[in-house]
């Protein structure tokens, strides 16, 4: 805020939840510049209500929510935030795979319920990685982070890339396969794909279908790039042995399907949230902005 009121003057927007759509609407009349929230539709009624818009920054590197067509239309800049978020939503991503192949939540849920009666041999037992196959789904910076942190717990990665397979091989060493064999033959699969029309439902009840019975699913990425409906039916008939998640077909409602259910992480979309990354966020959005407006190239623009 300090470094964009130096250069701008600045409406902000301070209530705790998402902006309306109607305040979106009233308050990005005459500005230049839009720093928003990967909660916020910026559609072609908020493009054209911003007609002295110049940028959209979204603090975020997921852009799904933006038209960026009618952006484009409109000569207008939109810039994201990747790179600075890459090592913590890696890092988080891990957490989430130890914890539902070592059913953390599980055991934690039945310490507070009063319900641990003390040490057994046989209690809960979870899946090691060492020696398992992880399926990265979207080889990307997010993707090859996940990948770079394979070794430590012995797994091998395999990936199946969104065109090609070529770039792979330059990155960590991991076996670029068809989608459907990475599905078949992986341990843990994680999804790192942006929410595209193409990658809408990727995970649909044919994909879970051909997972192991023995796997976990990890989406770090956009909700709707599973299909909730089935995956609850899979977790449901142990057609894969679990899932965590931390994001949602439509955020913040829970599937009520997946509350019911024990073999599943649901965490509050909080991936990237630490305070050097979000702080890393903010900072390249604002510098964005004060480029466009200074009339130089942005850091960072979408497509
Ligand atoms: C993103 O940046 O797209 C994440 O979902 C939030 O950090």
């Amino acid at each position: 805020m300090a470094r964009l009121e130096e250069a701008c003057d600045v409406a902000l927007f301070a209530g705790s939840a998402a902006i309306t759509r109607d305040e979106l609407i009233a308050g990005v009349q005459g500005k230049q510049a839009l720093v928003c929230m990967l909660t916020d539709p910026i559609d072609r009624a908020v493009l054209d209500a911003g007609r002295d818009l110049r940028v959209v920054a979204t603090v975020a590197v997921g852009h799904n929510n933006i038209d960026l067509a009618a952006a484009r239309e409109r000569g207008i800049v939109v810039t994201n935030t990747p790179g600075v978020l890459t090592e913590a939503t890696a890092d988080f991503t891990w957490a989430l795979i130890l914890a539902i192949t070592r059913r953390l939540n599980e055991g934690e849920r039945v310490v507070r319920r009063g319900e641990w009666s003390g040490w057994t041999f046989d209690f809960m037992p979870g899946t090691e990685l060492r020696g398992k196959q992880l399926g990265i789904v979207g080889y990307g910076r997010i993707g090859r982070a996940v990948a770079a942190r394979a070794a430590a717990f012995g797994m091998t990665i395999a990936c199946a890339m969104r065109q090609g397979g070529v770039a792979a091989s330059a990155h960590a060493p991991a076996d670029v396969m068809p989608f459907d064999r990475l599905l078949a033959t992986s341990d843990v699969v994680s999804l790192h794909v942006p929410l595209t029309p193409e990658t809408t439902h990727l995970i649909d009840q044919p994909a879970l279908a051909r997972m192991r019975r023995t796997a976990y699913l990890i989406n770090t990425a956009r909700g709707p790039v599973v299909d909730e409906e089935a995956l609850v039916w899979a977790l449901k008939s142990r057609l894969i042995a679990g899932a965590a998640l931390d994001v949602y077909e439509r955020e913040p409602a829970i599937n009520p399907g997946l509350l019911a259910l024990e073999n599943v992480i649901l965490a509050p979309h909080m991936a990237s949230g630490t305070r050097e990354t979000r702080t890393a966020m903010a900072d390249l959005a604002v510098r964005n902005v004060l480029a466009v407006l200074s009339g130089e190239p942005s850091l960072t623009p979408v497509g």
